[in-house]
């Protein structure tokens, strides 16, 4: 950790590593598996995830791991975008995992934070925001590559 980092981030560091780094690693903050984070199934497009392509039933509710840099910009989260704010999400792996037969192992025993911790956490995680990456023009897509393939 360079020295900038404040004592409430690196305390977010240290949290992110013991609870979440299993399956957001660095440093893309994602092992780009797939993972039972223990959301209920959503109850108007009852998405069971992965299962879905592979027809095997311990690919239920598996969904893949998204990097958890830049967060600011890829609200809402989760698949279905069922929370809009880091805090919702934190409020899900303290409160809410739903206990399944394909619930991911690292979940099984849930997941324990104050509100102190959790408020560090999000300390951290906003430390992984890049405005600049988000919004250079060496990373957008060309308009015109769009423009030539759909023919207009
Ligand atoms: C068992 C693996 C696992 C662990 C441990 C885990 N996550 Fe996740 N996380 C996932 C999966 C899978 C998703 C995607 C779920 C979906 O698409 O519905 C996800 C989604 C997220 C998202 C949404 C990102 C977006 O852009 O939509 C955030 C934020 C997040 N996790 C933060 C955390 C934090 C913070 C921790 C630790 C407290 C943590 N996760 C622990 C597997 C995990």
């Amino acid at each position: 950790m360079p020295p900038s980092y404040t004592p409430k981030e690196i305390s977010g560091y240290n949290i992110y590593k013991s609870n979440c780094a299993n399956c957001h690693a660095e440093p893309l903050f994602s092992t780009y598996g797939f993972a039972n984070n223990g959301l209920v199934l959503d109850s108007t497009l009852k998405d069971i995830g992965r299962q879905k392509l592979t027809l095997n039933p311990k690919d239920s509710l598996h969904f893949k791991i998204p990097s958890l840099r830049n967060l600011n910009y890829t609200f809402p989260y989760m698949h279905d975008g069922r929370f809009k704010t880091l805090r919702e999400v934190l409020k899900h792996y303290t409160q809410k995992i739903q206990n399944s037969t394909t619930l991911s192992t690292e979940l099984k025993n849930g997941i324990s934070l104050t509100k102190k911790q959790q408020t560090d956490l999000i300390s951290f995680l906003n430390t992984l925001n890049d405005r600049d990456f988000v919004v250079s023009q060496k990373h957008q897509i060309n308009r015109s590559f769009f423009i030539n393939t759909e023919g207009n």
